[in-house]
């Protein structure tokens, strides 16, 4: 089983930007963690972080067949990304939107997710550990369909 872990425009600087928002683990951090978690749930992860939509869209488009589920972080795209949104639809595996911050809870932009409507679920507020629940959530709906 191989998932996905995808971060969008600005989480490369996890770490330094904005830590009442975003805490102070560093991307890499956040990926050590998850990875640490993929190996107790005996699941291959994949990360890929851009600050642009069409690299991430590229992405999807190489690395979806060989995958069985996606885990998500837009960034701001979240908010408006339609061509992301469509790719990620295209894949047609099971998507988990997550985000460090409550954006429910922020500007009212942040509350609107284009993203939220195609995936399985919205993890938000939670911080680095939203992302290890993300993985904890994907790998269990994906166990139970099989
Ligand atoms: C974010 C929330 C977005 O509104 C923001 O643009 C980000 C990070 C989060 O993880 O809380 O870049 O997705």
């Amino acid at each position: 089983m191989r998932v996905l872990v995808v971060n969008g425009p600005n989480l490369n600087r996890l770490g330094r930007r904005d830590p009442a928002h975003y805490g102070a683990h560093t991307l890499a951090d956040v990926e050590a963690a998850v990875s640490a978690r993929a190996s107790e749930l005996g699941v291959e992860v994949s990360f890929f972080q851009s600050n642009h939509e069409g690299s991430i869209i590229d992405h999807l488009q190489a690395e979806s067949e060989a995958a069985d589920g996606i885990v998500i972080n837009p960034g701001a795209l979240t908010h408006y990304g339609l061509s992301l949104r469509d790719a990620l639809a295209d894949t047609g595996l099971p998507i988990i939107e997550v985000h460090l911050s409550n954006i429910h809870a922020r500007e009212k932009f942040r509350s609107v997710s284009v993203i939220a409507p195609i995936a399985r679920g919205q993890i938000a507020g939670q911080g680095w550990k939203g992302y290890i629940s993300a993985l904890d959530l994907i790998v269990d709906s994906l166990k139970e369909s099989r």
